[in-house]
C-alpha cells in the first residue's frame, strides 16, 4: 500500500513511525512532515489545506490511503474533495467527511448533537450579534466562572474562562461585535463551568462499530503544577490511573455508544477517530468537546501502546469491518514529555540546532516543531520534540524520560518536570 499522511507535528511523526513498521506499507509519504517523518518516509513540502496540491500528489504518487492528521483540512472538506474526484473514488481517506467534521468545526453544532442524542455535557446557549442582549442577560443568570467559546476553529485559543461577570459581558460583546476571533466568533457558545479532572478518549470508528483506544491524560499548562498559560500540550500519560472499570463503563454507555449511534442516525459519514475530550465530575463523565482527529501529545503515548498493525487497522476502518478487528494493546504505561522553545506559548525563536538525540537510550523521540536543513535538525515551532518512554507505571516511565532528557539540547529549551504529578 502507498500511504500519505497529512500534517507536520509529533502526532504525524508517531503515526508515520508506527505505519512504517507495517509489512502492508510499501511506500510512505508525509506532507509537509518534519525532521522525524524524514527518518521513516518521504516528505513533500505541501500545505494540507491546499487541496489541489494534495490531490495532485495523491495522483502522481498513486496513493492508496490518506491519513489526515490535523483538523483544518478535515473541517475544510479534504475527505469529500478526494472522494469526489472520479480517479480517486477508491482511495481510503482516514478522517471524516466535512459534514461530520463540524463536530470540531462548530462548537454550536457539537452541542446540538450532544443534546439531540442525550450525551452528557455542560448546559449551554448560543448567541450571535443579533442576540447579544440575550447573551448578556444569560451570563447574569450563571454562576462564575463564565465559559465563553468561539464557535469556529481558533487554533485552540477560542475558549475563555472568566471570573468576573463584568469582564465576561465585555468579552462577549467584543467577540460578537468586534469578532475578536475573526469568523470563528461570529457565533459564541456560553456554557456552565464544570469542575473536575480532564482526560482524552480516542474512539476509532468505521461509521458503524467502534473500538475505544487506551485513554490518556494530557498536561495543557506551561507551568509545573498545572499553572500558567495554556499550550498545545506539554506531556501525556496513558493509561489514566483514575479510570476504573465503573467509570470506563459509564464513558462507553453514556458517551461513546450514543455518539457513534448519533453519527449514524444523523447520517454523518465517519471513518477515522473521534477524540472525545472528557471531564470527570465526581464520578460521572461529561463531554467538554469533540475533535475529529488524534490529539497531540496524546498520540505519542496512545499509538506506541497499540501492538496491532496500524495500517491493517486503518484499512479495516475503510472496509467497514472494524468490528472483527482484534485490537491488541500493550499493558504497560507510556508517558511523554514535550520539549518546547523558550518563551512558548508566547513569542519564541526558531532555527536553533538540536543536539544529543543519538545519545539517548530506550526512549522514543517524536519530532514536532523540528525540521531537517542540510544535515542539521533545527527547531521550527513552539513544541519541538516529544520524548516517550514505557514503564510498569507512570512514575517508572517518567523517571526514564527525566533521567535522560537533559542529553537533548537546543538553545532556550524548556519542559515540564512534573508530568504525571497529579496521578
Ligand atoms: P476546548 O477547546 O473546548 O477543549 O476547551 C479548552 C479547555 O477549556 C478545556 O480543555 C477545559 O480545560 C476548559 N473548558 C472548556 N469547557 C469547559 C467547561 N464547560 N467547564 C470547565 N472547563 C471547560
Ligand atoms: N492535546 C489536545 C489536542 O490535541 O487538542
Amino acid at each position: 500500500m502507498r500511504i500519505l499522511i497529512l500534517g507536520s507535528g509529533g502526532r504525524e511523526h508517531t503515526l508515520a513511525w508506527k505505519m512504517s513498521q507495517s509489512p502492508l506499507c510499501d511506500s510512505l509519504f508525509v506532507a509537509p512532515g518534519n525532521s522525524g517523518t524524514f527518518q521513516v518516509a518521504t516528505n513533500f513540502e505541501i500545505d494540507p489545506t491546499n487541496f489541489e496540491a494534495v490531490i495532485g500528489l495523491v495522483k502522481s504518487e498513486a496513493i492508496d490511503m490518506v491519513v489526515v492528521g490535523p483538523e483544518e483540512p478535515l473541517v475544510l472538506g479534504i475527505h469529500d474533495a478526494i472522494k469526489s474526484d472520479k480517479e480517486l473514488e477508491n482511495v481510503a481517506v482516514i478522517g471524516p467527511a466535512k459534514a461530520a467534521a463540524e463536530l470540531e468545526g462548530s462548537k454550536a453544532f457539537a452541542k446540538a448533537f450532544m443534546n439531540r442524542h442525550n450525551i452528557p455535557t455542560a448546559a449551554h446557549d448560543v448567541f450571535t450579534a443579533d442576540s447579544l442582549q440575550k447573551g448578556l442577560q444569560f451570563l447574569s443568570t450563571l454562576k462564575p466562572p463564565y465559559v465563553l467559546k468561539a464557535d469556529g476553529l481558533a487554533a485552540g485559543k477560542g475558549v475563555l474562562i472568566i471570573d468576573s461577570l463584568n469582564e465576561a459581558q465585555a468579552t462577549l460583546k467584543d467577540m460578537l461585535e468586534n469578532q475578536t476571533f475573526g469568523e470563528a466568533s461570529r457565533t459564541v457558545v456560553i456554557e456552565e463551568f464544570l469542575s473536575g479532572i480532564e482526560l482524552s478518549c480516542f474512539v476509532l470508528t468505521d461509521g458503524k462499530s467502534y473500538k475505544i483506544l487506551p485513554m490518556a491524560k494530557d498536561y495543557k499548562r506551561i507551568g509545573e503544577g498545572d499553572t500558567g498559560l495554556n499550550t498545545g500540550g506539554m506531556g501525556a500519560v496513558s493509561p489514566v490511573p483514575f479510570v476504573d472499570e465503573m467509570f470506563y463503563n459509564k464513558v462507553e454507555s453514556r458517551i461513546v455508544r450514543p455518539t457513534i449511534a448519533g453519527l449514524q442516525k444523523d447520517q454523518l459519514p465517519y471513518i477515522g477517530v473521534v477524540f472525545i475530550g472528557l471531564i470527570k465530575v465526581n464520578d460521572d463523565p461529561f463531554v467538554i468537546e469533540y475533535n475529529v482527529r488524534f490529539g497531540d501529545p496524546e498520540t505519542e503515548v496512545v499509538i506506541p501502546r497499540i501492538k496491532s498493525d496500524l495500517v491493517e487497522l486503518f484499512a479495516s476502518l475503510n472496509q467497514g469491518n472494524l468490528k472483527d478487528y482484534p485490537l491488541e494493546i500493550d499493558e504497560r504505561t507510556a508517558a511523554t514529555v514535550m520539549m518546547v522553545s523558550g518563551g512558548y506559548p508566547g513569542d519564541y525563536e526558531k532555527g536553533k540546532e538540536i543536539f544529543g538525540m543519538k545519545g539517548v537510550d530506550g526512549l522514543h523521540l517524536f519530532h514536532a516543531g523540528a525540521i531537517r536543513v542540510n544535515d542539521k535538525t533545527l527547531t521550527s515551532g513552539g513544541r519541538v520534540m516529544a520524548v516517550t518512554a514505557f514503564g510498569e507505571n507512570h512514575k517508572v516511565a517518567t523517571k526514564k524520560i527525566y533521567d535522560q532528557i537533559e542529553k537533548i539540547n537546543f538553545d532556550g529549551k524548556n519542559y515540564r518536570k512534573d508530568i504525571g504529578f497529579d496521578l
